[in-house]
């Protein structure tokens, strides 16, 4: 599943992040993939020791035929029952590095179909904010989309973009591509704004828009600082909502 919006400071990663601790909790197999050069993910479940093969270096050995052994990228976060794949700063070259395959579009998916990969219930790719090469691999290589907004005046302005590149890989390269659903994140309920937001939302994408909403809460960034998930903390509003979510996705 692509985690994807090409809007920054939306909650991609913090969806990321305990989506996948909520899946966990609930006895699947997450692998979480860190596709954002900022590292956001990776600096939240980053372990000690983890040293420094990135999906930069799978992409570059894939597109340029070196061979390499898939599970030597794999991390473990203990107190988040997840694995991951780091990002790096090199990730920022990457759609050139891409543009030279000759399937650059299906060069992350051909990566993440390696046998390595096929014990997870779960692979969560944590997008970074735009619709380039790198974006299109992550969308090519997801059998759903999780798009979190901001329930904000400009919200659905950049929706339509992301919309028209999904439909693309659905009709190019993918298929099987379905937007899992639309997550209304950093909801303050004090605000107006919020509730006519989510309404008109409601109004657009109808049940594409999950029922859970996640609430604007301080944990997110209190528990990122402190590299964990708010799943992992006991009684967090922020946890539950990321739990009730984990449900929703798992029965679509
Ligand atoms: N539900 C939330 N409540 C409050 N702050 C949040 C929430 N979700 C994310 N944030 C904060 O908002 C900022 C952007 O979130 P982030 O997940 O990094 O977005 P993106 O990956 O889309 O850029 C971060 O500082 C994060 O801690
Ligand atoms: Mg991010």
């Amino acid at each position: 599943m692509s985690i994807a919006n090409q809007k920054g400071g939306v909650g991609k990663t913090t969806t990321a992040v305990n989506l996948g601790a909520a899946l966990a909790a609930m006895g699947q197999r997450v692998c979480l993939i860190d596709l954002d050069s900022q590292r956001n993910l990776s600096h939240t479940v980053e372990v000690d020791g983890h040293g420094n093969r990135s999906i930069a270096d799978l992409i570059y050995n894939h597109v340029s035929g070196i061979d390499y052994d898939p599970e030597q990228w794999l991390l473990h976060n203990e107190r988040e029952h997840l694995d991951y794949v780091q990002a790096s700063t090199m990730l920022a070259t990457a759609p050139s590095i891409l543009a030279t395959s000759d399937n650059s579009s299906l060069v992350l998916s051909e990566i993440l179909h390696s046998p390595v990969f096929a014990g997870y219930d779960y692979i969560l790719i944590d997008c970074r904010p735009a619709l380039d090469l790198l974006a299109v691999n992550a969308l090519a290589a997801s059998d759903a989309v999780v798009i979190p907004v901001e329930p904000e005046s400009y919200a659905v302005d950049g929706l339509a973009d992301l919309f028209a590149s999904i439909e693309r890989t659905r009709k190019t390269v993918n298929p099987q591509l379905r937007v899992n659903g639309i997550l209304v994140t950093r909801a303050d309920s004090r605000r107006k704004l919020t509730h006519q937001m989510i309404t008109d939302l409601r109004e657009v994408f109808g049940t594409q828009v999950y029922n859970t909403v996640i609430p604007y809460l301080a944990d997110a960034a209190k528990a990122a600082s402190e590299q964990h998930s708010a799943v992992t903390i006991n009684g967090s509003r922020l946890g539950n909502a990321y739990l009730e979510l984990a449900k929703e996705v798992v029965a679509r």
